[in-house]
């Protein structure tokens, strides 16, 4: 390889409402500690009527196009676990809101919530064979359980996008690589479910069985150790599931001090806890979270853990650029989580149940994002500019 290759721009977009956890705590008559300090969530965001995984896709990934153009971009990956088509990639619907060049391919990508890392790697190996092209990988999803089920305080949504090129501006992606897969059913959504199903206590387990693993096959590929790493980014269905995947890895790995090591990803954690859990992208807003707040050094080694229930796991890491800060748009995604409008415990059944809809529908405006979905007409979405 002739070029550093990696992550030369990273945007992130949000919903235009969230649901507060000490709401569902007081409705559930559940100690709201359970929520705030036991899974470490304070917020989820929720999508109003007119906002899907293509709405929240293209909002992100926009301050990239406006800031890249459109000419070098070939290839759009879009990963999700919220499909919208059995068929067709929703990054086809992203491709025209984003007026992307025709001469691209587009496609779709889903493996629970690792495939962007899938994407990422793909991306990388077409940017090594064609260093004039970049390649735009978004994450977008929504994540759902069921009413009254003990997933339900771990919803959320967001985007994430990211555009991959030769001689990055903010992270060079390191060649090695540990990978991990195993068969399980800890978490699944068939397709005639619009909500997953989920077996909690043994995701957390098999979560924990991948850090290791991967992190093991990391090693023996070459990979940095432990201890110059400076910081490192987990999957982060929940904050506190990043500390408890840090705990088990630090002593695994003989880290000097395990509490230091978990105390150092709190900057993981600021997005994450007011989103909830974005599935394909919250592993990589935990990176931007890091980014935008860690005030770490150009050389600095970045692990990066990304896990997706069934289940794949992979570690890998990054090292910053020089200048990189300049190219993260401090305070863009926070901005949108405060413009949030709060939602209480009625309205959020109500939406939850709503989104089950079916077959013809109009949505009202409510996105505070540039594009919308209209509504489903004759079986096609419908999108339009806000
Ligand atoms: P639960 O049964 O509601 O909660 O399930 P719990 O009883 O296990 O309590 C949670 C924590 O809160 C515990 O801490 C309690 O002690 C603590 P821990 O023992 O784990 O350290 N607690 C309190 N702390 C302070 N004050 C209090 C208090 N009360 C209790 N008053 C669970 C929680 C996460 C399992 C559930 O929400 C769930 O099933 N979520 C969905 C699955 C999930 O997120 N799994 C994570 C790993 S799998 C993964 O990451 C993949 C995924 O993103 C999907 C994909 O890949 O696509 C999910």
């Amino acid at each position: 390889m002739t070029h550093a290759i990696g992550i030369t721009d990273i945007s992130a977009a949000t919903t235009s409402l969230f649901f507060p956890l000490t709401s569902l705590a007081e409705a559930q008559g559940t100690s709201p500690g359970k929520y705030l300090r036991g899974i470490g969530q304070h917020e989820m965001s929720v999508p109003g009527d007119d906002e899907d995984i293509v709405t929240l896709a293209a909002r992100a990934a926009a301050p990239i196009i406006e800031r890249h153009g459109t000419k070098e971009i070939r290839t759009l990956v879009l990963a999700t676990e919220t499909g919208i088509d059995q068929s067709k990639a929703a990054g086809i619907y992203v491709h025209e809101l984003l007026g992307l060049e025709h001469n691209a391919r587009v496609v779709e990508l889903k493996e629970a919530c690792y495939s962007a890392t899938a994407a990422l790697q793909f991306a990388l190996g077409i940017v090594a064979r064609n260093p004039d092209e970049k390649v735009l990988v978004i994450a977008s999803d929504i994540a759902r359980y069921e009413l009254d089920s003990s997933g339900e305080a771990t919803q959320g949504a967001g985007a994430l996008a990211m555009l991959v090129s030769a001689d990055p501006a903010i992270m060079a992606i390191e060649p090695a690589s540990g990978l991990f897969t195993e068969n399980v059913h800890d978490f699944w959504r068939p397709n005639d479910r619009s909500t997953a199903l989920v077996d909690g206590r043994f995701s957390v387990t098999v979560y924990l069985r991948a850090v290791t693993a991967a992190y093991d096959d990391y090693v023996s590929r070459g990979g940095a150790e432990f201890s110059s790493i400076a910081r490192m980014c987990f999957h982060q269905p929940f904050t506190k599931m990043a500390a408890k995947a840090m705990q088990t890895l630090a002593k695994h790995a003989g880290a000097q001090s395990v509490a230091s090591a978990v105390s150092s990803l709190e900057e993981t954690m600021i997005h994450n806890r007011r989103l909830g859990n974005t599935y394909t992208a919250s592993v990589y807003m935990g990176l931007l979270s890091l980014l935008e707040n860690a005030g770490l050094r150009a050389g600095e080694r970045i692990g990066i853990f990304s896990y997706g229930s069934g289940a794949v796991a992979e570690f890998f890491a990054g090292t910053l650029v020089e200048g990189y800060r300049e190219h993260v748009r401090p305070g863009a995604l926070t901005a949108q989580l405060d413009a949030r409008r709060e939602i209480g415990y009625e309205e959020y059944r109500e939406r939850h149940i709503r989104a089950d809809r079916t077959g013809d529908y109009e949505t009202r405006a409510e996105g505070k994002g540039p594009f919308r979905l209209a509504g489903v007409r004759e079986s096609v979405r419908v999108y339009e500019k806000a």
